[in-house]
């Protein structure tokens, strides 16, 4: 029996999981809509947030999962990659709630977290990974990764490669930027994938360029990376050269209105009530770029999943819950008999369940944290 404690960004979270797998409580505390007011996340705030929502959080989700702090086997948490004010709110209460209990600390790597996010939901690949049967490519996708890696489990405890990974902004990142030139709501993820439905992909070509590769570190560098910066600018250049740029500026300045009264309003509500609102040039122009970026993240999970010879994609991380995404990779998969497999959609977000998976293994094959736990924000996998 496992607590998880995630605060490397902006969600603080606790979750109760037993066996790495029946989550008892999971529960998020987000703070989106105090950073939507700054269309990002602000790391002060976001620090101050953390250290409000911890104490309450972490009774909420053993309130939830009905079971005293000493029924726990050990203490899991987030020691990075993440903002290192926002890491230390979680890594210190867990560390005193382990010493003040005297329960076993572990720390957990997020993008390790995310990949299990997908895996305790899916026993058979688990097992057919464990029988050696099976090498999986997890692509992690989110507002501040987009990574590939080749995971195998030796002797049970599971092995990183990463294979590939963006050289500048990663995809949610770029989702975010173009919803916030168009004057959407935030994050701008799920906003692109509402008004996606209603435009023609097709509409505006966008293309990717081979990655140039920089060699300076001397090591070998990765050879399936992604580069999203770059698309980024031709949807600025679009708007600019398309005279779209006063429709964007008024979208802003209505639905910001709208939105500090209803923060949790939907693209698909917006659409509804102020159709006027989303000309039929900016649907086509979030369609168009929603499946460029789909189809790159396609294009090179496959190619990777293929030279890698992995018998299954695992997709994960925020981005994850776009449902073009989900659609196309579905098809995919299927088309050249590959398994896929996703989070639910409440695990596709930053929460604390899949940190307490991924620490399962850990806590399986005696991988501990001593007093020397702390905050890596550059922390890397494989
Ligand atoms: O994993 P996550 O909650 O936090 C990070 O670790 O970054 O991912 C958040 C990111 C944001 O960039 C958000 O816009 C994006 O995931 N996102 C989506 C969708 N839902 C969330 N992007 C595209 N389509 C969606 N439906
Ligand atoms: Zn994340």
């Amino acid at each position: 029996m496992i607590l998880g404690i995630e605060s490397s960004c902006d969600e603080t979270a606790a979750a109760v999981v037993r066996g790495g797998r029946e989550v008892l409580a999971n529960v998020v505390a987000s703070q989106m809509t105090l950073h939507a007011n700054y269309g990002g996340v602000v790391p002060e705030l976001a620090s101050r947030e953390h250290l409000r929502n911890i104490v309450p959080v972490v009774r909420a989700a053993m309130a939830e999962a009905g079971i005293e702090f000493g029924e726990l086997d050990a203490i899991a948490v987030t020691e990075g990659p993440g903002l290192a004010g926002a890491l230390l709110v979680g890594i210190t209460y867990a560390k005193a709630l382990a010493l003040g209990l005297g329960k076993l600390l572990i720390g957990v790597n997020h993008l390790e977290g995310h990949i299990h996010a997908v895996l305790m939901g899916e026993k058979q690949e688990a097992e057919k990974s464990r029988s050696g049967q099976g090498r999986l490519l997890a692509l992690v996708v989110s507002g501040g990764h987009t990574h590939l890696y080749l995971c195998e489990q030796v002797d049970g405890v599971w092995r990183y490669r990463n294979v590939g990974k963006t050289v500048d902004d990663a995809a949610g990142e770029a989702f975010d930027k173009a919803a916030k030139l168009l004057g959407l709501g935030y994050p701008g993820g799920p906003w692109m994938d509402e008004l996606a439905k209603h435009g023609d992909p097709r509409a505006v070509e966008f293309r990717f360029q081979p990655i140039k590769r920089r060699d300076r570190s001397g090591e070998a560098p990765a050879t399936f990376d992604f580069s999203f910066s770059g698309i980024k600018t031709a949807v600025l250049r679009h708007i600019e050269t398309h005279g779209m740029r006063a429709a964007a500026e008024a979208r802003r300045a209505t639905l910001g209105t709208v939105l500090k009264e209803r923060p949790g309003l939907r693209a698909s509500e917006a659409l509804k009530e102020a159709p006027e609102l989303f000309d039929r040039a900016t649907l086509d122009l979030i369609a168009s770029f929603q499946s460029a970026v789909v189809g790159n993240l396609l294009k090179q999970t496959f190619r990777a999943a293929e030279a890698s010879g992995a018998g299954g994609i695992v997709v994960s991380g925020g981005v994850a819950a776009n449902s073009e995404l989900r659609r196309r990779f579905t098809a995919e998969a299927e088309r050249r008999g590959l398994d896929v497999a996703f989070p639910t959609l409440a695990m596709s977000t930053d929460n604390a369940a899949m940190i307490a998976a991924a620490a399962f293994g850990k806590f399986a094959a005696g991988a501990f944290a001593g007093d020397e736990l702390g905050a890596t924000p550059q922390l890397r996998l494989g």
